[in-house]
């Protein structure tokens, strides 16, 4: 990475854009029953990373030199993550109350309108990628993988089967690939889908990108949980903005509880320099997918 490479602003960049075309796509508060937009909308405008909507913009930098024809995807995998949260903190999953430096979506506002909220935010999601306006953007094919792939990623063999894994694996101790598998599913899934859709609406990415780019996001999304799990142990609350300890106290299996400390970290090392490695046919394009890499290695929140 060229020394000048600002991550920050590159961040920052992508938090306001996606916040800002996010702000036109969620329901006004007023529109809807009760409390329901004001609640899918405290959910997303709590003040996540926005890592996802980042990843997406780089990857389709990466490939075309600019970031916007990832926006819709972007925004439309943030409201999906925000769906997925508030369903992870909920009393019959992980049972957190606190998010993004916020009371939980269901200590907020009720647990009927959390779940509902989610399913909300997992519906709109898709009602803003076929929205015509938006489709009419893309080349047919373009439009329909990334709908494919995000929709994939969301669903019974991507996040949710992770999830279902991880509910269900609380106590158990679980070999090493099927921990991967869980991790890879859960998170990876997301990730994944964030670097191909910022691919691939850039609409000329060649086998080779794409071979590269899979395999620059499958490291780094199991990089990613990773780094979560260590930080569930060793992280700071108020930086995190959720608790430590959760995974302990339900006994969740991660890496820290698996393979030790020190294990995880060095893994989480050698996954980032793999992902990196990727990185070295898009030259100094690659140079924001690069630098989202070591962020994850190095992330305190
Ligand atoms: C937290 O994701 C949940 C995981 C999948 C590990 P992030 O760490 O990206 O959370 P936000 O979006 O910044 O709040
Ligand atoms: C959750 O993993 C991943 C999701 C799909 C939401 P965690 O349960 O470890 O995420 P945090 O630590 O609550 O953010
Ligand atoms: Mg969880
Ligand atoms: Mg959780
Ligand atoms: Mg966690």
């Amino acid at each position: 990475m060229s020394a000048d490479f600002d991550l920050e602003s590159f961040l920052d960049r992508s938090k306001e854009t996606v916040e800002s075309y996010a702000d036109g796509v969620l329901p006004s508060d007023h529109k809807l029953p009760g409390v329901l937009g004001a609640s899918m909308r405290y959910s997303f405008f709590a003040g996540g990373k926005r890592f996802r909507p980042a990843l997406a913009f780089a990857a389709a930098e990466a490939v075309c030199g600019r970031v916007e024809p990832a926006l819709p995807f972007a925004t439309a995998i943030e409201m999906i993550h925000t769906y997925s949260l508030i369903h992870d903190d909920l009393p019959a999953m992980d049972d957190d109350e606190l998010r993004r430096g916020m009371p939980t979506n269901h200590v907020k506002y009720g647990e009927a309108i959390a779940i509902l909220a989610g399913d909300a935010l997992l519906s709109d999601a898709f009602t803003l990628l076929t929205d015509p306006k938006i489709v009419s953007v893309y080349d047919g094919l373009t439009i329909t993988r990334c709908i494919n792939e995000i929709a994939k990623a969301a669903g019974s063999t991507g996040m949710v089967a992770g999830q279902a894994m991880d509910v269900l694996s609380e106590g158990c101790q679980l070999d090493l690939p099927t921990l991967e598998f869980l991790h890879i599913c859960k998170t990876g899934a997301l990730i994944r889908a964030s670097v191909l859709t910022g691919a691939y609406s850039a609409g000329i990415a060649n086998e080779e990108q794409l071979t590269a780019l899979k395999s620059y996001a499958s490291r780094l999304g199991l990089a990613f949980q990773i780094a979560d799990d260590i930080l569930d142990v060793e992280g700071d609350t108020e930086t995190l903005g959720k608790p430590v300890g959760s995974d302990e106290e339900r006994n969740a299996a991660t890496y820290p509880s698996r393979l030790g400390m020190q294990e995880s970290k060095e893994l989480l090392a050698e996954l980032i320099d793999q992902a990196v490695e990727q990185l070295a046919i898009f030259g100094e394009k690659g140079e924001a997918l690069k630098a989202l890499a070591f962020y994850v290695a190095g992330r305190d929140r």
